[in-house]
């Protein structure tokens, strides 16, 4: 993983870009872009991209399981995020399940995680990591939920020691999970560092807003909730959105 990297300095997306290409790329090509002009996010949400002060990223991936088993590589990037977060700043980030990591309740990561291929085929997966390092200023309306690792800090970061730590973490552990079929090293992490276990939390699914308390994360990498009529839940990443209360 990373054996390529493709570099921009400014393109649309990484995840657009590596769909382009990816047909023709190796696994484990990288596209990393200084800015993105269409950066895009969740649920169709825009992913502000602002030249040189992000980790605007994308990692095209050919694995050999089945689509179901395509989002694990959001757990697999996150769990990689947050190590290589918290070993070259030191600052304390969570794994806001599935897909956000957090550092003091702000958001410094999204990952995006795009398959293409067929019912019991991945022809590939992109997995998209934007990550605010040395963003110095968010809009007003992000500025309570957003924040980037330099402010945290209190110093810039340095990008590229984070994206080479990146990606090893990422390939320790997609190996791993390649290797043992199992998501055993991830979890640890995810469980060890989660912002919503043993929390409250707001499920949101379409226009329906529950309340729930997260009760575990199971071998798949599934959130175990329960709602407060009693009800038991096993969540699935992509299907719901969490939001901290
Ligand atoms: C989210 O939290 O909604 C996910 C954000 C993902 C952003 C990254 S930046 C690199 C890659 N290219 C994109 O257009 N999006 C992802």
């Amino acid at each position: 993983i990373g054996n390529k990297i493709i570099y921009f300095d400014t393109i649309d997306s990484t995840n657009n870009y590596s769909k382009r290409i990816a047909k023709d790329a190796a696994h484990g090509t990288v596209i990393i872009s200084e800015e993105q002009s269409g950066g895009r996010g969740r649920l169709g949400r825009n992913w502000i991209s602002p030249k040189g002060e992000g980790i605007w990223m994308s990692i095209v991936l050919k694995p050999d399981i089945p689509p179901t088993e395509g989002m694990k590589m959001t757990q697999i990037a996150a769990a990689a995020v947050c190590n290589a977060i918290r070993g070259v700043t030191g600052l304390e980030a969570f794994i806001k399940w599935p897909n956000d990591l957090v550092v003091n309740g702000k958001k410094v990561c999204g990952i995006l995680t795009e398959m293409a291929g067929e019912l019991t085929r991945i022809d590939y997966l992109i997995v998209g990591i934007g990550i605010n390092a040395n963003n110095e200023s968010f809009l007003e309306e992000f500025q309570h939920i957003a924040t980037s690792l330099a402010k945290e800090k209190g110093e810039k970061v340095d990008r590229k020691t984070l994206i080479l730590h990146l990606l090893k973490e990422f390939e320790g552990l997609y190996e791993d999970y390649i290797n043992q079929g199992t998501l055993e090293k991830t979890l640890a992490i995810i469980r060890n560092y989660s912002a919503v276990l043993g929390k409250s939390i707001l499920v949101i699914r379409g226009e329906q807003q529950l309340k729930a308390t997260v009760l575990g994360i199971d071998e798949e990498g599934l959130l175990e909730v329960k709602y407060e009529d009693g009800k038991r839940e096993l969540l699935m990443s992509g299907e719901v959105s969490i939001r901290g209360e």
